[in-house]
């Protein structure tokens, strides 16, 4: 029988990372199964990502929804056990930081299956931030690390991983972001929301620390309010953010303000669409800060600190904290400056964020599943 590879995807973010991996495996005839465990569920969370695209339908549907952190670990956990029981796979791939990624780690780890972390190796160093514990545990579970940059070797190095199990492979979203960036620009968004290319702002906020609190939220409204006296702004409203705004009254003041579009969660293409002819970016995602460094669109992150800072380093992000005058200045200082960095020929993203990444995890995949000597493992020292 052939070996089986089980893929688990939940929220999100992780569907734009399996896709490239799952066509890859595709192409070389290996087996997948591909675990959807239900972390996010609403059509815009999920289904329509899968048709955009072109997903599998998943193999097995673990249906957990949403809870408190330990209940939808366990949920995910009590689930995923049963699952690997029944269809022993030889390996299982996590992708990210989610709940999702963590719990099916766990598993896996106890049950003697081997685990492949897609997006190994970043660190925030901000223990508040859910993400980072999922982070760290996944990592120390995993037989191979396949990590986006090399601040993510460094990382794991540091942590004592050993040198043979890292993989630097690249970044895998932005395999998808090139396969559909000719596709997200037939899409018509922007007339529809009456937006001019390069003349509106961007913005898209659900990290807890931002959106949970009235206090904090009514922060990131203020800046969004003045930041719509230069530029129209377009939100696509996470649930959570949502969550917030109306139990504490804040939907009507921002529904107030005729400069700020409220818009629900977008498909892939579309906010492809949006992200990739925006003139500035606002957010707290992970994601996003990478997409508009592979794009060359000017990002500004509203946190203190960022698991990816090669974005910053060799991209367009800049990380502006949550105070609101810090934010406000950086603001202005971005729609200012007429640095278009994808105009510009001498931008380049960073290096292996070019596409292939998918197909250089399916080179160690194949390796590792026919007992030939895999490719090798980025060989780094500790820093
Ligand atoms: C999760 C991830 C986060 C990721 C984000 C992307 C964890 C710990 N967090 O955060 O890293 O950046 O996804 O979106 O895994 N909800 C819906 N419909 C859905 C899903 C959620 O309405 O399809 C609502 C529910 O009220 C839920 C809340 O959103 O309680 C939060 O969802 P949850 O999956 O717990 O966390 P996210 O904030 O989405």
């Amino acid at each position: 029988m052939q070996k089986k590879i089980a893929i688990v995807a939940g929220a999100r973010p992780n569907f734009m990372k399996v896709d490239p991996l799952i066509r890859a495996l595709h192409s070389r005839n290996l087996q997948t199964e591909l675990i959807h465990t239900g972390q996010h569920y609403d059509t815009n969370m999920s289904d329509i990502f899968f048709k955009e695209l072109g997903i599998p339908t998943p193999d097995v549907h673990l249906d957990v929804g949403s809870a408190s952190h330990a209940v939808q670990t366990a949920n995910i956990m009590i689930a995923f056990e049963a699952y690997c029981q029944r269809a022993k796979p030889e390996w299982v791939v996590v992708a990210g930081d989610v709940n999702s990624t963590v719990a099916c780690s766990l598993v896996a780890a106890k049950l003697g299956i081997k685990i492949a972390h897609l997006e190994a190796g970043l660190r925030s160093f901000d223990w508040t931030m859910p993400e980072e514990i999922n982070r760290v545990v996944t990592d120390r579970l995993s037989d191979i690390l396949l990590t986006p940059s090399p601040d993510g070797d460094q990382n794991l190095l540091r942590e004592g991983i050993p040198a043979e199990k890292i993989y630097r492979v690249g970044n895998i979203m932005i395999d998808t972001v090139m396969r559909l960036l000719p596709e997200a620009r037939k899409q018509t968004i922007l007339e529809e929301l009456k937006i001019q290319a390069s003349e509106y702002i961007l913005c898209t906020l659900h990290r807890p620390a931002n959106v949970d609190s009235f206090e904090s939220l009514s922060n990131v409204i203020e800046v969004l309010e003045t930041a719509a006296e230069s530029l129209p702004v377009i939100f696509p409203v996470h649930p959570r953010t949502a969550n917030t705004l109306k139990s504490h009254q804040l939907m009507a003041r921002i529904e107030g303000n005729t400069r700020i579009q409220l818009l629900e969660p977008q498909g892939y293409l579309r906010f492809l669409a949006l992200t990739s002819q925006a003139r500035l970016v606002l957010t707290d995602s992970g994601g996003i800060q990478e997409e508009t460094t592979a794009l060359g669109i000017p990002c500004l992150t509203l946190r203190e600190n960022t698991e990816r800072p090669i974005t910053i380093t060799e991209g367009t992000n800049k990380l502006v904290g949550t105070d609101v005058k810090k934010v406000l200045s950086a603001l202005k200082a971005s729609l200012e400056s007429n640095s278009h960095h994808k105009d510009s020929e001498n931008y380049s993203p960073p290096e292996l964020w070019d596409g292939k990444t998918g197909e250089r995890c399916a080179d160690i995949f194949e390796s590792l599943l026919s007992r030939k000597e895999p490719p090798e493992a980025t060989q780094e020292s500790a820093a």
